[in-house]
């Protein structure tokens, strides 16, 4: 038995910030962000919260799979921007689509949150606890971005991608395997320091900006650069799939150089990477469904074709799913 995704959408909000907003108010230039980064663009939602990025994209995916609501029977959201440390966003979102009777939670795994998420649908669905799982990859980043770091405040963008998990009817496509670590070692390179229970908010906390993302840019990026490259080429090397066999890699979109040096490993060129950072940046769980979601609606996606999605967060967080693509036969 396998699980599959039978049903895909995303939303972004309408409001675009190009690389020139933030260059008329901190040291930084378009072309810096673009050759270190690949960013052009980003959205950010003015009003609202993550449920609210959600919402619309869970109603054209449950549209687009015409069931009823009410079939859905679990709900998942990865994202490290809850509405609330509680309830769960999924909560709120159960609620906010009118969702009779259902059950669910939220998954903190960062850049990580939809591989980590889908691994746990699939394993949801096979197992028969669950039958009709709205998996949702969302993050409004804007709220914990400080705009007034330019090392951080160009990089992330809000954004969500909504999809259904069930059984697939082949069993020999959907998630075929799935490899996922983290290591807490790499905490204090990226981190809320915080808002948590470690570290309660407090005036001094807030003057000293802490409730912001902390990153030391390098060290992540010299970790993402290996793990995610390791995690994908493992994956390639147990399922016996050359590079020739691979119709997409789908790649977590936080830096365009993470994702070259990823898909060189590969030996993957780049007409066969779904890379959309440059109009997205960063929208940490949300990257990696909003491109399944773009590619497909663009015809990109044929039934049959071999996904690899690769991701690396913090945590860290790191993994890689194979997914052949099928959708039941649902349009
Ligand atoms: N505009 C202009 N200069 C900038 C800048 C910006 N927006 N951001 C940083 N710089 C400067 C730095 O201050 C530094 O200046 P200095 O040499 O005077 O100190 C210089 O550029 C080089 O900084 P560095 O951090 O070495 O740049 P980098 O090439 O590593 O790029 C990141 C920085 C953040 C883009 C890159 O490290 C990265 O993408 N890291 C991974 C981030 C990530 O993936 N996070 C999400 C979790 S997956």
């Amino acid at each position: 038995m396998s699980a599959t995704i039978t049903s895909i959408a995303h939303y972004l909000p309408p409001d675009v910030y190009t690389n020139d907003f933030f260059a008329k108010y901190l040291d930084t230039t378009d072309e810096w962000i673009m050759t270190r980064t690949g960013i052009s663009e980003r959205r950010f939602l003015k009003e609202g919260a993550t449920s609210d990025l959600i919402v619309p994209a869970a109603l054209e995916c449950i549209q687009k799979r015409g069931i009823d609501k009410n079939e859905i029977d679990c709900i998942l959201v990865a994202t490290v921007t809850p509405d609330h440390n509680f309830p769960s966003t999924a909560a709120v979102v159960q609620n906010k689509l009118g969702i009779e009777s259902c059950w669910g939670f939220d998954i903190s795994a960062a850049c990580s949150g939809f591989v980590f998420a889908l691994a746990t649908a699939v394993s949801l669905v096979e197992s028969g606890t669950a039958k009709k799982v709205l998996l949702c990859g969302a993050d409004k980043m804007s709220t914990i971005v400080n705009f007034d770091d330019r090392t951080q405040a160009v990089l992330f963008g809000d954004g969500a991608g909504v999809c259904i998990v069930e059984k697939s009817d082949d069993a020999s496509k959907g998630v075929l395997d799935k490899l996922m670590f983290i290591d807490g070692k790499g905490a204090p390179y990226l981190h809320q320091k915080a808002g948590g229970s470690a570290k309660k908010v407090s005036h001094e906390t807030v003057e000293n900006k802490e409730h912001y993302i902390y990153q030391d840019g390098q060290a992540v990026f010299k970790a993402a650069v290996v793990g995610m490259a390791d995690v994908s080429t493992e994956i390639m090397r147990r399922n016996n799939l050359s590079s020739d066999d691979i119709a997409w890699l789908v790649p977590h979109q936080a830096n365009l150089r993470i994702i070259s040096a990823t898909a060189n490993r590969m030996g993957i060129g780049p007409e066969k990477v779904m890379i959309n950072i440059e109009k997205y940046g960063n929208t940490t769980a949300g990257t990696i469904p909003i491109c399944i979601s773009e590619w497909l609606s663009k015809g990109l996606i044929k039934d049959g074709d071999n996904l690899v999605l690769s991701s690396f967060g913090a945590g860290f967080t790191w993994g890689s799913i194979y997914l052949k693509w099928h959708t039941n036969g649902i349009k």
